[in-house]
């Protein structure tokens, strides 16, 4: 008998548990806004976002808990997301959907994120940039 080759484990768990839960998320959103803070492959859209992070880093930790599988933190406090809507008023093109998966992708690599976990996360967060975008260029 010929068998199905496995499924891959996204199948079963979500990307919140092949994480490893919140402290990951956590790494990760932290890490991708100093990357933004300081390198200047992302000056262009580190210059979009106001002076303090804070904000920014609180709500794209709660956004990415819900998203990724775990719980909806974000929801719970500021109703559906609506993130395409709310990225309107920032002119986001295909540079700056770059710049922010590069700013992704350095900051899965730099807190550890393994094979296939990292290129499968990147994948469908690359499709969810790719929605932001607003403006040709
Ligand atoms: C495509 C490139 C993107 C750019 C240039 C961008 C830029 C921004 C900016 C400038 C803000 C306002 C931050 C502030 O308060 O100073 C923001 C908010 C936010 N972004 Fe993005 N973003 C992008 C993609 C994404 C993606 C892919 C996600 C989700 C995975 C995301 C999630 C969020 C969330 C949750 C907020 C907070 C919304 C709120 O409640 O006000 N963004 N983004």
């Amino acid at each position: 008998m010929i068998e199905k080759p496995q499924e891959p484990d996204s199948q079963s768990r979500t990307f919140f548990e092949m994480l490893g839960g919140t402290e990951k998320i956590r790494e990760v959103v932290e890490r991708f806004y100093d990357i933004m803070d300081t390198d200047p492959r992302a000056a262009g859209i580190r210059a979009m976002h106001a002076e303090d992070l804070t904000s920014a880093r609180e709500k794209l930790f709660m956004f990415l808990t819900g998203w990724t599988g775990g719980p909806q933190l974000y929801i719970e406090r500021y109703g559906h997301p609506r993130l395409r809507a709310r990225h309107l008023p920032f002119a986001i093109g295909e540079s700056a959907r770059d710049q922010w998966m590069y700013c992704m992708i350095k900051a899965l690599h730099e807190t550890g994120v393994e094979e296939p976990v990292l290129t499968q996360l990147a994948s469908v967060l690359y499709e969810l940039a790719d929605m932001m975008r607003n403006q040709q260029g």
